[in-house]
């Protein structure tokens, strides 16, 4: 592949725009300044910079990004500055055959939450990671302004009925981890469901954190507001939560940035 084609499927800009980075000088590969925009390249497991910029070619993204408070995962947010801008701009930029360039979130966290959020550009990955046919399990770890106790918990299992819905929603798993916190496990993804499912139970979120996605946990060393590509056993565990392939396969391990 050449290298400007390479540039420009990774989310550096029009093509044209790639060339330029490559004539002028700002771009390296394995360590080395390269002048030729026409250069092939096999890309699987390529490293390069682009402006100082460390970067690994990903056919596919998959990324994790721990959700800081006063971010709304929306592109387009009202009152809070959007997850989006917590990524580098070619992840943003990605060219995605008639789909909406870049990387998207697999679901959405409310502006005060925070933890694990999974973003990919593979747009088959989102649609059966949030089909509530695949029964992602979701684990929440939930502060509470009233004590938590057995009858609550024993509700939140037994399941409640939400205002938009008849059908009673139960947690899949439910545990006291405090006398004002507990542990849930959600197999769906309704909106403010946490908040509304304790609203129900005569509770009140005070704080809510995502620590969980299928058999994927978020890393402990990723810092709110930090982003990673997944690497290939996160990804298959990921993948394997739904018993489904990711589209490209697993990229290059690695956590480059
Ligand atoms: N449930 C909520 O109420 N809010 C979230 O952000 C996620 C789940």
């Amino acid at each position: 592949m050449q290298l400007q084609d390479i540039l420009y499927s990774q989310g550096f800009g029009h093509r044209r725009v790639c060339l330029g980075l490559v004539q002028q000088g700002y771009v390296t590969v394995a360590g080395q300044p390269v002048d030729d925009p026409f250069q092939h390249y096999e890309p699987q497991g390529l490293q390069f910079t682009v402006e100082g910029v460390p970067w690994a070619y990903h056919e596919k993204a998959y990324l994790v990004l721990h959700k800081p408070a006063g971010y709304e995962c929306s592109q387009k947010p009202g009152a809070w500055p959007s997850i989006y801008t917590l990524l580098p701009a070619p992840l943003r930029q990605r060219p995605n055959k008639g789909l909406t360039p870049g990387v998207q979130a697999i679901g959405r966290l409310d502006q005060d939450t925070t933890g694990m959020l999974l973003l990919t550009d593979d747009g088959a990955f989102i649609h059966r990671m949030s089909s509530p046919k695949k029964h992602v399990a979701k684990v929440y770890e939930v502060g509470t302004a009233d004590p938590v106790d057995d009858q609550q918990v024993q509700k939140l299992l037994a399941g409640v009925v939400l205002d938009d819905d008849p059908k009673p929603v139960r947690a899949a798993a439910c545990e006291a981890t405090g006398s004002h916190s507990l542990r849930l496990t959600l197999l769906e993804g309704k909106y403010h469901q946490v908040k509304r499912m304790l609203a129900a139970v005569g509770n009140r979120v005070t704080a809510l954190h995502r620590s969980r996605i299928g058999a994927m946990a978020l890393p402990a060393d990723l810092l709110p507001g930090q982003w990673r590509w997944l690497d290939a056993a996160q990804l298959s565990a990921v993948a394997e939560s739904t018993k489904i392939a990711p589209v490209s396969g697993p990229p290059p391990a690695g956590p480059v940035r």
